[in-house]
């Protein structure tokens, strides 16, 4: 069968713009069709996937036929995936699926957010919704579930508030370098602990802020057609956890994410020593700690080694987030997974500018919902 690849995409600036659904795609869904290096005809392409978490963010159903509106081929199919914040990834997955067994030749894969349409108040509610319906009862908000997952881990394996810092400190440093992110401001570990307390431990400077923003990319089964340099999908791992933090076997492992990575991996032909670059999800900046060992780039219980000794820097050997993370690049839920792959197909070009990181071979994205309910890993490379 042939390889599925990457062959172009489309990418807004993440922020608040109290801009129509309408408004957000069409801009990156025009700029992914005209981006194909070769020329793209719209008939080519056989399916539409949107990634979007709510309706009550977009005030819009339909979102597939919506986006039919900017490819301009009513006959493709279209529609809408949500799986909380990994609804990008899924996106992507089912696109891939579609190319591998024969469905589509080429598929859109667009994901969006207009989360500041709502007040903060109204979007903690919806998002809430990402976790367990026991936990939604009780009020229990996706920074609350988070904090009980970091107070336990910093008992566990004696993690500082300092290291839960640097992780913030390193992605809005890395965010100062792309010009898409919602935060250009650099943040010392003191600015962090500083901060005010959303839900101990977790602090304003450890979440990511609620944020507008779109992306798409197109998937193709002749990548070569249309590009002479596409980025393929060698390896994508999909798994599921309970959705709530009471029910988790171990709160401080994503487990989720290392079923998905282990898929992804052996479908790869790889391990985690081969991976060069990494976007993953710090919705809440402690978490980046227990992703790094669930993917298997730490041991358990060692993941702030890398930040302490570098390792994950933007000049160190395994970059991570480089392009700010959900934390400084901002997370418009639905958006997000499919702008990691955006990032990662850039980085895999060699075409990011000051972000570039030298000899990118294999870049990893990790993206996951609620606190790990659904993890999707998935591994490009040139
Ligand atoms: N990081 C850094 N700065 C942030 C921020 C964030 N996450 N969120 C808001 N800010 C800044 C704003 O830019 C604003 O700065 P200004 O005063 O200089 O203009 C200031 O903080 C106040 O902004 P405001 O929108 O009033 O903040 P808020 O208190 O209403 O919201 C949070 C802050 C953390 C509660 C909100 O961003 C949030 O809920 N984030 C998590 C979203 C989420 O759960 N996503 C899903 C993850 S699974």
């Amino acid at each position: 069968m042939n390889e599925v690849g990457i062959v172009s995409f489309g990418h807004s600036n993440y922020g608040a713009f109290g801009k129509t659904v309408q408004e957000i795609i069409g801009p990156v869904i025009e700029q992914c069709l005209g981006g194909v290096d070769n020329g793209l005809d719209p008939k080519d392409v056989d399916q539409v996937i949107v990634s979007a978490v709510d309706n009550q963010f977009s005030n819009q159903h339909q979102t597939g036929a919506l986006a039919l509106r900017f490819l301009k081929n009513p006959e493709a199919e279209a529609f809408r995936v949500e799986a909380a914040c990994a609804s990008g990834s899924v996106a992507a997955n089912i696109a891939y699926k579609s190319i591998k067994f024969g469905i589509a030749r080429n598929v859109l894969v667009v994901g969006f957010e207009t989360m500041t349409r709502l007040s903060t108040r109204e979007s903690t509610s919806v998002l809430i919704r990402g976790g367990s319906p026991e936990e939604n009862m009780h009020g229990i908000t996706q920074p609350a579930a988070y904090a009980m997952m970091s107070q336990l881990y910093s008992d566990r394996y004696g993690a500082t508030e300092d290291d839960y810092a640097l992780v913030s400190v390193k992605n809005h440093e890395n965010a100062m370098r792309n010009p898409w992110a919602m935060f250009h401001k650099k943040l010392t570990v003191d600015d962090v602990k500083k901060s005010k307390v959303v839900a101990s431990p977790i602090r304003l400077m450890h979440c990511s802020p609620i944020a507008d923003g779109a992306a798409a990319i197109l998937l193709s089964g002749e990548p070569r057609k249309y590009t002479d340099t596409p980025v393929y999908v060698k390896g994508i791992g999909m798994a599921h956890d309970v959705l709530g933090v009471f029910e988790k076997d171990d709160p401080t492992s994503i487990k989720a994410t290392k079923k998905a990575a282990s898929k992804a991996y052996r479908m790869a032909g790889i391990d985690a020593s081969k991976v060069d670059i990494a976007e993953v999800h710090d919705a809440f900046t402690p978490v980046e700690l227990m992703i790094y060992e669930a993917l298997g780039f730490a041991e358990r219980g060692q993941g702030f080694k890398l930040l302490r000794e570098g390792t994950v820097m933007h000049s160190g050997s395994l970059p991570v987030n480089v392009s700010g993370g959900l934390k400084a690049k901002g997370h418009p839920v639905g958006a997000t997974g499919v702008g990691m792959m955006v990032e990662q197909f850039r980085q895999l070009r060699g075409e990011i500018g000051e972000r570039q990181v030298p000899d990118v071979e294999i870049a990893l994205v990790e993206n996951h919902g609620g606190t790990g309910a659904t993890s999707i890993v998935t591994i490009l490379s040139r």
